[in-house]
């Protein structure tokens, strides 16, 4: 069943309080949850008779005699029990009243990891979207606002350790060898926010003094033995309140802030309230076990649930059509406190270019195909499946168009007020936008704006200049077309803004003069018509624009009449905005990229032609330019990933696109060769001593290692050697996995076997290394990658009900692997794929689901290959018992 956004209602009831009480058996067979509810109709709700509906989940058993309303035992005519929940026809009609009911669950044979479940022998529960309804009876929406009180019971010896959002106020002993404790959260909040913990824990603890003097308690929860690992995740968090109280204003609002990490987890974190759950892929680090982007995760995914606590907690979503609202504002705000906050790992720039990067590897190809949908989605099948990076990623990025549109200031003010207008309610989109409005009563006209929220699909910019030498005005002729997407054929013109600078012949910055804008060094335009265009003043001749500085929008530049390698070389070396320096080594990548994959498509038996000394000069100017941050000049050698290339071409050969890919990095080590020797050794002397995760460090470290990655695609015995030592001896995982990584990649040879059964046998008992060794595997980019895949599932190391080891193995091949992925002879590692689907689907719907968009984008392939992709999509949708999780993305990929 399809759910519209159009369809909305309030609900007929809510809930003033809840008090749950869990009784834990010992091995997750047989829980007891009961609950007790006050209940009352909703003034906001049509008046007149209404059933009182609450869902839970088929797998809930009903205690016998125990659902009752006001005391009383409802009879089995009173009510009704279905596969998707209960229906009480008649409730008293009058003021609250009290509905209470038992249930019993199984947790440990929940492999759905929604509600509650078990992992590594612990209790904890995972409610959002829609887990709480496996849990309990209760009307499972996020508008249903209430208090909760939670008692927990279980035996003392095997849970020692019970926890659950809000204050401990009570705890003791039980009879046979059990305890309980019981806490209340003061603060309202909807369902999906509830958590509950239980088991054999211990914790690193601190504290954090609020800026109003409060202390708050910090716990960082983790199994025996892990907690040395802790103290980055801990720093993490005391930044991020700190971050939030200087950039927003929000102080933290209970006595106590808990973080659970376990190992079986969907996603990578749950901002419930004061009991966060982590996937402890976001929490432990050491410098022997984890890598700097190990170590930048968790900052991020920390500061990222930390943020929740008012976007999304305490001001939440009216529906989960509405998640952008908590979402996109949640990841633009840990972005820009991992850029600029206390703890910022890298230079802000470089910031900008990750989370670009990663707009555009996994965000644009969403909204070019057949799963796209606006950042507010108008319908859904299955929720889950709306966790995206258009919701996500795009989200934060038009949070950040706002900003850019309204300015920092005025930004701010709309930010606070609307944290302080809808304190403890359930809001949309639009309550935001009215907030940053009313704020900025002189601020731009947001209503086209808007438009961002409405319409799905990437906008394509195509700008032209032309130059009028008698005047000195450069004008930029803008046009802008918004793609038809699945069930919107036509689109309305957005409202884009458009950053630019000029650089003129000398590579100093113009001052950007147009007409109603003070000039500046960068001036953001407004671009709101299909064709558009801004005369810029006081412009020498010579003078080249920057556009889209910063990225300032989500969409794709496309100049007119094609890439100028020359001018895109000078920008790379003389861009005043760092990003666009990086964009432009991109552009220049993409270009040469293209140029050999359209040569070879004309003629099979085309040469690609040798690099020109303008591009390698380009490159080497910038890998030796010591003005520039270290982390930028890793970043700038990094060409645009395979699966970027794939997107900008009509049929994609992934074979061929990593084939021209590799010949021009090849061709780049071979020319840079000194050069890349040079600065690997002085970043190598950079790094010597302790491990630190500073950005100086970080940089250092990235460029030694991109360096590293040229140089071994020159295929040379002695770079092989170098990193088998690394591997054996690197006092950090960061070089240890950059050099496991070359080897994985490389051909069948000696050092490769040494160096991944080494790596095993050193790391065989850390969870989370051995998650990086399964990945490092599936990713090698080998054309027999699929028949390792197929052992390394069978490994020891590899558990099928493990979501990391799934995403490791499986996405790390179908996704992130395209050799490995698209090489074996007639589409065998697509039949191979949608048999794990299915497999997997049967225990986790949500896992197996994110599986499936290795094959959404299968139109962009030829068609032998689209034949056995399509295939396996209808094979899996017609599979009998399928999920609706994998039903709607297969269902919609046909479709489209
Ligand atoms: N709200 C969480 C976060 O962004 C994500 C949890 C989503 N879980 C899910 N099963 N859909 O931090
Ligand atoms: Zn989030």
């Amino acid at each position: 069943t399809v759910t519209k956004r159009g369809d909305y209602t309030p609900p007929a009831y809510l809930v003033g309080t809840v008090d749950l009480r869990f009784d834990l058996d010992d091995t997750g067979v047989a829980t007891r949850v009961s609950s007790k509810l006050v209940v009352h109709r909703n003034a906001d709700a049509p008046s007149g008779e209404a059933p009182l509906v609450l869902n839970g989940d088929k797998e809930m058993k009903l205690v016998e005699g125990s659902l009752k309303v006001n005391g009383t035992a409802l009879s089995a005519d009173a009510f009704m029990v279905g596969p998707t929940g209960l229906t009480i026809p008649s409730v008293p009609s009058n003021g609250e009243f009290v509905v209470e009911s038992t249930v019993e669950i199984a947790p440990s044979a929940n492999k759905a990891l929604e509600g509650l479940y078990m992992s590594g022998g612990n209790y904890c529960t995972q409610c959002e979207a829609e887990g709480f309804r496996r849990i309990t009876y209760f009307p499972d929406r996020p508008d249903v606002m209430s208090v909760y009180t939670t008692t927990i019971t279980g035996d003392k010896t095997l849970f020692p350790v019970l926890l659950s959002n809000g204050n401990c106020v009570e705890s003791g002993d039980l009879e046979g060898g059990r305890h309980y404790v019981k806490y209340v959260d003061p603060w309202k909040k909807p369902s999906y926010l509830f958590a509950v913990v239980a088991g054999q824990l211990v914790s690193l603890d601190d504290e954090f003094v609020t800026c109003s003097g409060k202390t708050v308690t910090l716990r960082v929860w983790v199994r025996d033995g892990d907690l040395h690992k802790c103290g980055h995740a801990m720093a993490a968090l005391k930044n991020a309140m700190k971050w939030d109280e200087d950039q927003y204003a929000r102080e933290y609002d209970l006595d106590i802030f808990q973080i659970l990490c376990v190992n079986d987890f969907n996603m990578g974190a749950m901002e419930n309230k004061s009991l966060n759950v982590f996937n402890s892929k976001y929490v432990l680090a050491s410098p022997e076990t984890a890598t700097d982007s190990d170590y930048n995760g968790i900052s991020g995914v920390i500061a990222h649930e930390y943020f929740h606590n008012y976007s999304g907690n305490r001001v939440t979503c009216r529906s989960w059509f509405e998640l952008t609202l908590k979402e996109g504002l949640t990841v633009f705000r840990d972005q820009c406190s991992a850029a600029e906050g206390p703890g910022a790992w890298t230079p802000p720039v470089v910031k900008r270019i990750s989370d670009v990067t990663r707009l555009r590897s996994s965000q644009f190809p969403q909204d070019a195909g057949p799963m796209a949908h606006p950042i507010r989605p108008e319908s859904y099948v299955e929720i889950n499946n709306f966790y995206t990076a258009t919701v996500y990623e795009k989200g934060a990025c038009v949070v950040r168009m706002a900003r850019t549109l309204l300015g920092k200031e005025g930004f701010r003010r709309g930010a606070e007020l609307y944290f302080e207008r809808h304190d403890g309610q359930a809001v949309t989109c639009d309550d935001w936008m009215k907030a940053l409005v009313d704020a900025n009563p002189h601020g731009p006209d947001m209503s086209q704006f808007m438009l961002w929220y409405s319409q799905a699909g990437t906008p394509t910019l195509t700008v032209g200049t032309t130059y009028d030498t008698s005047a000195g005005t450069l004008t930029l002729n803008v046009e802008q077309t918004v793609p038809a997407t699945p069930g919107q054929p036509t689109k309305e013109p957005m409202h884009i803004p458009l950053a630019v600078g000029l650089i003129g012949p000398d590579g100093s910055a113009v001052p950007v003069d147009v007409e109603g804008t003070p000039a500046a060094d960068t001036v953001v335009l407004s671009v709101r018509k299909h064709k558009e265009s801004f005369v810029l003043r006081g412009v020498p001749d010579g003078t080249v624009p920057s556009l889209l500085r910063d990225f300032s929008a989500p969409v794709k530049l496309v100049r007119e009449g094609g890439v100028d390698r020359l001018t895109t070389a000078f920008l790379m070396a003389n861009d005043t905005d760092d990003f666009n320096r990086w964009e432009a080594a991109q552009t220049l990548g993409m270009d040469v990229i293209l140029e050999y994959v359209s040569a070879r498509e004309a003629d099979a038996s085309a040469s690609f032609a040798p690099l020109s000394d303008g591009v390698i000069e380009a490159f080497r100017k910038t890998l030796r330019d010591e003005r520039t941050d270290p982390s930028l000049r890793a970043r700038v050698m990094v060409l645009p990933d395979e699966g970027y290339v794939a997107e900008q071409v009509t049929v994609a050969d992934p074979l061929l696109i990593h084939e021209a890919r590799d010949s021009v990095k090849k061709q780049l080590a071979t020319a840079l060769r000194a050069d890349l020797e040079a600065v690997a050794a002085a970043s190598a002397a950079a790094t010597a001593g302790e491990y630190k995760i500073d950005p100086v460090s970080q940089g250092a470290r990235a460029l030694k290692n991109v360096c590293l990655q040229y140089l071994a695609a020159l295929g040379e015995s002695a770079t092989l050697d170098k990193c088998l030592d690394t591997v054996r001896n690197g006092s950090n995982m960061t070089d240890v996995l950059a050099a496991l990584g070359v080897l994985s990649n490389s051909p069948d040879c000696p050092q490769r076997e040494a160096a991944l059964s080494e790596f095993y046998s050193k790391w065989k008992d850390d969870y989370l290394v051995m998650v990086s060794w399964l990945r490092i595997q599936a990713m090698a980019s080998r054309p027999t990658t699929l028949s390792a895949v197929k052992a390394l599932m069978k490994h020891e190391a590899f558990d099928i009900n493990n979501p990391n080891n799934v995403y490791a193995v499986v996405g790390g091949f179908a996704m992130a692997n395209p050799v490995g992925f698209h090489s074996p002879p007639n589409g065998e590692a697509y039949v191979w794929l949608a048999d794990v689907v299915l497999q997997l689907d049967k225990k986790n719907p949500q896992v197996a689901a994110r599986m499936v968009s290795a094959f959404t984008r299968w139109r962009k392939y030829d068609a032998t290959r689209q034949g056995v992709m399509k295939a396996q999509l209808e094979r899996m949708r017609g599979t009998k018992g399928l999920s609706n999780d994998v039903f709607e993305i297969c269902d919609k990929s046909v479709a489209a």
